[in-house]
Formats: C-alpha cells, sequence, structure tokens
C-alpha cells in the first residue's frame, strides 16, 4: 500500500495546498496531510488546533485523506505511521533549493522514505501562506487564494468586514 504524507505549517492551507492534496489523493492509497513545526516561523496566526480544524474541513470529501498534527520530526512520524512516501509541491526553482537540502536531509535521516514533488498548479504558483497573511493583516480580500471556509476564518482573525 502507498501511504504518503503531506507535512507543512499551512498556517493558513491555501488553494495551493488543497490542490496537492487532491492530486495526492489519487496518486496514493492514503495521504495523511500532517501540520509540522518550521522552526523559522515564529507567531503562527491558526493555533495547531484551528488548523487541524480547517484542514479536516476542507479535506472532508477525499476519503483517502486524513489529518494529524505532531510536534517531532517529519521522519518520526512518517516511520510510527508506517508512510513510505513523502509530498512535497514546487512552484518554482525559488523552492527547488530548500526541498532538495530536506529531501536530501530526510533520506540521510530514514533511507526508506521517498520525497516525491508534484510540480504546482501554474494557477497557483504565486501563492504561500505568508503572502496571504501579508495582504490580509492590511484588510485586503484573500479570496482565491484560499478556500473559501478558511476565508472566513482569516477575515474573523483581522476583522475584515
Ligand atoms: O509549509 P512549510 O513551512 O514549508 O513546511 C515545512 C515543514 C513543516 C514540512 C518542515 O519544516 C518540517 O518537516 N518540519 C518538521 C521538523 C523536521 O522534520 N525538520 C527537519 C526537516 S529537514
Amino acid at each position: 500500500m502507498a501511504k504518503a504524507i503531506y507535512p507543512g505549517s499551512f498556517d493558513p492551507i491555501t488553494l495551493g495546498h488543497l490542490d496537492l492534496i487532491k492530486r495526492s489523493s489519487r496518486v496514493f492509497d492514503e495521504v495523511i496531510v500532517c501540520i509540522l513545526n518550521n522552526a523559522s516561523k515564529k507567531c503562527p496566526l491558526f493555533s495547531i488546533e484551528e488548523r487541524v480544524k480547517m484542514l479536516g474541513d476542507v479535506t472532508a470529501e477525499y476519503s483517502n485523506v486524513k489529518v494529524a498534527s505532531s510536534e517531532g520530526l517529519l521522519v518520526d512520524f512518517a516511520r510510527e505511521n508506517g508512510v513510505n512516501f513523502i509530498v512535497r509541491g514546487l512552484r518554482g526553482t525559488t523552492d527547488f533549493d530548500f526541498e532538495l537540502q530536506m529531501a536530501q536531509a530526510n533520506k540521510t535521516m530514514s533511507s526508506e522514505i521517498e520525497t516525491v514533488f508534484l510540480a504546482t498548479d501554474p494557477r497557483y504558483s504565486f501563492i504561500s501562506s505568508s503572502m496571504v497573511k501579508e495582504f490580509a493583516s492590511y484588510g485586503k480580500s484573500v479570496a482565491g487564494f484560499v478556500p473559501e471556509q478558511v476565508l472566513q476564518q482569516i477575515e474573523r482573525k483581522y476583522n475584515i468586514m
């Protein structure tokens, strides 16, 4: 059975993330979308509990997708959960260096787990969670960048009417 983990901060989940989840769910028998800590990202907008709830809501229609969170290392979570593949999206060359380094480091730590890259759909290649938060913090609508249910949560956080 091909079991994959799609890890990320998901603070918040964007339409680009959701597209990768949908496509991964067609490629793998089971996909665990796992919220993990990115040490370089401080002060999250949404708590882990809020992110788990949002991810659960927007992925509910995919029967082979589960949502989880972990405070630990990606490779440890993968091994403990019998995962054979890590899925990451590539938006462009700026993602590539970091993603390659992470894939190689994870491979060194856990040789049985393969990282698989999916090319981001060009419609979403400019979208990032950081950009969403920056626009929203100035009161701009981020409709078209995030799923509808997430849009409402962002507007509530930033008091956008
Ligand atoms: O959405 P992001 O912030 O690009 O995701 C990065 C993430 C969370 C997948 C990465 O930072 C990670 O795997 N964190 C868990 C801790 C870990 O395993 N670190 C070693 C990575 S080389």
